[in-house]
Formats: structure tokens, sequence, C-alpha cells
């Protein structure tokens, strides 16, 4: 029986365990048989191996983080780690090897496929930073978190008078900070990929009080700036009260929503067909609604631009 591997690696993010139960259930469904790998690259140069069966997947389609565990791993990088995690799929027999992670996951699982172990590559992360993808697993989640957090400080913000700054996640993409944005209807973003000017945004802010609103928000993406060094520049220029918020690891967690259970369950299933079909070396993800794959080479060649239309929305919309 031909064995496959499942690993999470990295950051973890909501949904993770959706796409694991997925793997598993859908590979055992075709007659594979499934091995989860612990803690990532880490659980594979250290043979954390640990055989899957249906029930070991029961119970975790609703639950956040990754009960695979995830790690980052520096000695992954290496050739001698690449080299010890191949000797011990070997000996194990296992020929393909899901790795559901970020960039740097991918990385590894490139690394691997161009050493004869095959792979598949799905997008696990919150920040929605890899190409070829219109979503990224958790993203959808961690939205909402953000939605949720905004709207408890927009209650005390409007009994105050004051500007929240709140500092998102998200690496050197802007994607929570501006989708968040949309959502919650905030007065201000900041994000690495466009220029901001801290004048224009506290002046926009103070005419706003002037003309009679009682809060403002402003997110700010952590890769644009910190909301613990923005907030007094803001009440600098403005002259208006200013808290920061930063609102950290709440953003991995919590249970999947609806989007990011049924597309990592598509996603699953996808890499299952692609194993079959003898395709390898490849990251799969959802463009258009439709559930695509590209090689890791177009994924690493491809930048990951700000979605040009969200960003001219959110413009009009303040
Ligand atoms: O990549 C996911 C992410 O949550 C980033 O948004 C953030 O910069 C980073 O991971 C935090 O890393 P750690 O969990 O190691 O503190």
């Amino acid at each position: 029986m031909k064995k496959i591997g499942v690993l999470t690696s990295g950051g973890d993010s909501q949904g993770m365990n959706s796409a694991i139960r997925s793997v598993v259930r859908t590979g055992l469904a075709n007659g594979f048989e499934m091995i989860g790998v612990k803690r990532g690259f880490k659980g594979l140069m250290e043979k954390d191996f640990t055989k899957l069966e249906s029930k070991d997947v029961s119970d975790i389609l609703y639950r956040g983080g990754t009960f695979l565990q995830s790690a980052r791993s520096e000695a992954f990088k290496t050739e001698e780690g690449q080299l010890k995690a191949i000797s011990n799929l070997q000996e194990e027999g296992i020929e393909h090897l899901v790795v559901i992670g970020g960039d740097g996951s991918y990385r590894g699982a490139a690394a691997l496929n161009k050493r004869g172990i095959k792979t598949y590559g799905l997008p696990g992360t919150i920040d929605n930073d890899i190409p070829l993808t219109d979503y990224t697993i958790g993203f959808d989640t961690t939205l909402n978190v953000v939605m949720e957090a905004i709207g408890n400080l927009r209650d005390t913000m409007s009994s105050h008078e004051r500007v929240s700054v709140i500092e998102v996640m998200g690496r050197n993409c802007g994607d929570i900070a501006l989708q968040a944005g949309i959502a919650s209807g905030v007065d201000a973003i900041m994000i690495p990929e466009r220029a901001w000017n801290i004048e224009e945004i506290s002046q926009a802010l103070r005419s706003g009080f002037d003309r009679g609103k009682t809060h403002s928000i402003v997110i700010v993406a952590e890769g644009a700036g910190k909301a613990d060094e923005i907030a007094p520049l803001i009440a600098e220029h403005s002259g208006l009260d200013t808290r920061a918020t930063v609102l950290g690891h709440i953003q991995r967690g919590g249970t999947p929503t609806a989007f990011d259970r049924v597309f990592t369950s598509r996603m699953g299933y996808k890499a299952i067909e692609l194993i079959q079909e003898g395709i390898s070396g490849v990251a799969i993800g959802i463009e258009k609604n439709e559930i695509t794959y590209h090689s890791f080479e177009e994924i690493f060649e491809t930048k990951d631009e700000v979605n040009q239309r969200f960003y001219k929305l959110f413009q009009d919309l303040v």
C-alpha cells in the first residue's frame, strides 16, 4: 500500500486541521496509508511519524491550530537536515508528502521534491501572502477575528471620543489590514505596499471629529509600522486622544469559518487527486473559486501584489 505523509509547518493557521482531515480521509478512501508527521520539518528530521486512521482526524474540523503541531526549523534549510529527512521518509516508505504551510514551508517542500520525494503544498498562513491563490488557509477566519476586535474597540473609543490604532499581523503583506479595513469600515489603513502620510491621515481624522464623529479606527499592518509608535504621532498631529492595540496571536486562533473549512477540504481532496494523476512538485490554491495548482517554481517567480481593486475600493469607501 502506498504511503502519503502530511505535515503542518511554520506559523499555524485556522483551517490547517480541516486540511489535514481532508488529506487523510480522501487518502484512506482511495486506498493509501496515511502518516502524520509531528512538528513540521523538525519531526521529519527526527522521524516523529504517526499512522493516521479515519478516527484520528475526528473532532478536529472545527478546531483552530494544528493537531500535528508546527515548528519553524533552521536545521531543515541545510543539506544535512534535508538528507536526514529523506532517509527517514525512505525508511518508512513514504513516497508522497503533503506540506501545509507558508512561503518558507513551500521552499522546504520544493527542495524535497528536487531530491526525489513527491511533494504538494497547501497555503497554510493567515497572511494571504502566497502568489497564485486568492486565499490562504486561515486568512478568512483571521479577518473575522480582527473584525470582532474592531467592533469591541469601537464601543469604548466612542464613549471616550478616541482614535484606536490597531496593529494587525501579515508580515510584509497588507491584506489582513486592507480587507479587515473594508469589512469594518475603518477610517484609515497603513500597509507596506502603499505610501502613507501621517499628517494627511491625522488631518482627515481631525476633520471627521470636527464633523461630529465620536471615534476613529486606524489599522496598521505590522509590515508598515508599529501601533505603539504611530498612535502618539497621530495624537501629536491631530490633537486627538489615541490608544494603541496590538492584536497579536489572538488573530491566529478561533474556530475556522465555513469558508476556511470548505476550501481546505477541497484542497486536501485535490492533493490526493494529483497524487493519483502522477503530478507532483506543485502548490494548490484557489483562484476565482476553482481549486488550481502551479509548480513551486512558478509560485517563487510570481510576486504577491496587493489587490489593486480592493485598495481602490477601500479608498472610495472612506
Ligand atoms: O506568518 C504568520 C505570522 O502570524 C505573521 O503574521 C507574524 O508576523 C508571524 O507569523 C509571527 O510569528 P511567531 O508566531 O513565530 O511569533
